[in-house]
């Protein structure tokens, strides 16, 4: 028997009051849609098929790299009848594996104790018990303790709402039960919809037993239905990454203030302070010191990087022993040569710094290949952009550029040139002299006196 992975997500999500379909609000900065089918390509290497529906070229627009197909539910009218639309994609003798995709966090370990747990041709499920059930579907359990059924909350009897135990949403079933029994469900319930959890309660009428497993943690099986069950959900999600990169030997000085969206791979004897956010592709390597309030989106540190509090650090690849910050901005396209300075208020864009330059304050540096051991005073400004076009400025090894200067693009400093402070240089400059641009003589005037403040 093969499994293959159904995921519903095609319902609207209206309780999270958005313009956006449920499934693509994100969890670490990726959509709950996309931590589902993640964790389905890890179970089955047939694709899954995802139910569609609600804005649906949205959500397939949002997956076009993943092997997925798509099976469209035009009208959602319940749970059972999203399993029903997928049916055509599925042999007789499949195991069909059902997710939710409002239920991000499941786990590939509770999935493969799932499928080990049930026996080819019978039906198991995820349950979960929880000290607050609302907004779930309760589980059913005669005298002898046997699951029974499942009830969902707006159907349940004042008992029936006091059962702690839930239905996560997370089903395998023999492909032939479900072609038997999915047809025959009805929408004789409150919602007027076919709900899948029926398929479950007829089973038992047919005296088949479900075998049922629990999870790890019961986040993994809670589902999004508003934005506080997402915060919370993304809170665990959080505290979880932080709590695996203490133990990989880095050090967070606070595992909550940590926000990681995406995949990090960071080495040992990093030190990260508060409010960071890493997002996106980042690797940091050995040694590296992140200051507080930090943000680094697809970054490659190398070793021994320093990045000083509240720099923003975009589309860069910085080399070892190189200092960010405080307060600079390096923007997608920058490559930092080993051992370079980037200060407060400066702005890199696509370009290229040599080792052991200097940008120490206030500047803005763009399209520009700038070579080793050059000190740029503060306040330069490459003047890149001529109101339609970009242009390159390309900055000699060792050269000294004053403070105050601007060099408009394009324009070639030679190397070992000096520049002026104050110049505004238009035209290229040769190597090793000194250039600047025409001065306004500086005046003195003895008797001059300051205004005073009149009453
Ligand atoms: C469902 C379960 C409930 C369970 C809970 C777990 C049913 C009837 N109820 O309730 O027992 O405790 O999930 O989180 O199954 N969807 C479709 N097409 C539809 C309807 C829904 O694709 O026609 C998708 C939704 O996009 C969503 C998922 O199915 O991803 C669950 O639907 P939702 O309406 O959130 O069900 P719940 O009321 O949470
Ligand atoms: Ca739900």
């Amino acid at each position: 028997m093969v499994v293959k992975v159904v995921i519903l997500a095609a319902g609207q999500g209206k309780r999270m009051v958005s313009s956006l379909p449920k499934v693509l609000h994100t969890l670490a900065g990726q959509p709950l849609l996309g931590h589902v089918i993640k964790t389905a390509l890890k179970i089955s290497t047939i694709s899954p098929i995802v139910v569609y529906g609600y804005q649906g070229d949205k959500v397939q627009a949002s997956f076009q790299k993943e092997p997925i197909k798509w099976r469209e539910q035009k009208e959602q009218l319940g749970t059972g009848h999203a399993v029903l639309t997928a049916l055509p994609d599925i042999a007789d003798d499949d195991q069909v594996l059902v997710l939710y995709g409002d239920v991000p966090l499941i786990s590939e370990n509770t999935l493969k104790k799932l499928i080990a747990n049930t026996p080819q041709h019978e039906i198991g499920m995820v349950v979960a018990h929880f000290d607050d059930p609302k907004g779930y579907g309760r589980i059913k359990r005669d005298s002898q303790n046997k699951l029974c059924g499942i009830v969902e909350e707006k159907d349940a009897t004042a008992k029936e709402l006091a059962i702690c135990e839930i239905n996560p949403g997370i089903y395998l079933f023999p492909a032939e039960y479900l072609k038997k029994s999915l047809p025959n469900i009805t929408q004789n319930n409150t919602q007027k919809e076919y709900y899948l959890t029926d398929c479950i309660g007829k089973a038992v009428q047919e005296h088949r037993e479900i075998y049922t497993i629990e999870p790890l943690f019961n986040e993994e099986v809670m589902g999004v239905n508003d934005r506080k069950q997402l915060a919370e959900l993304e809170r665990f999600y959080q505290r979880q990454t932080a709590d695996q990169l203490l133990q990989q030997g880095v050090m967070l000085y606070d595992p909550a203030r940590l926000d990681i969206r995406g995949d990090v791979n960071i080495g040992v004897d990093v030190t990260i302070d508060i409010n960071v956010i890493l997002e996106g592709s980042v690797t940091i390597g050995d040694g590296c010191l992140i200051g507080p309030n930090c943000v680094l989106r697809n970054v490659n540190l190398g070793e021994r990087v320093e990045v000083k509090a509240n720099s923003v650090l975009d589309g860069a690849v910085i080399a070892a022993d190189s200092i960010i910050g405080p307060f600079a901005r390096v923007r997608p396209g920058t490559v930092l040569e080993p051992g370079t300075h980037i200060g407060n208020f400066v702005e890199v864009k696509n370009s290229t710094i040599g080792a052991g330059t200097k940008i120490n304050h206030l500047s803005y540096v763009g399209d520009s290949e700038i070579g080793k051991q050059v000190n740029i005073g503060a306040g330069t400004i490459t003047c890149n952009y001529d109101g339609a076009n970009k242009h390159k400025t390309i900055i000699g090894d060792h050269t000294h550029i004053g403070s105050d200067t601007q060099l408009v693009a394009p324009v070639t400093i030679g190397a070992g040139a000096t520049i002026g402070a104050g110049s505004t240089i238009t035209k290229d400059v040769p190597a090793n002299y000194l250039t600047l641009t025409h001065r306004i003589e500086q005046r003195t005037i003895k008797d001059w006196q300051r205004p005073e403040k009149k009453e």
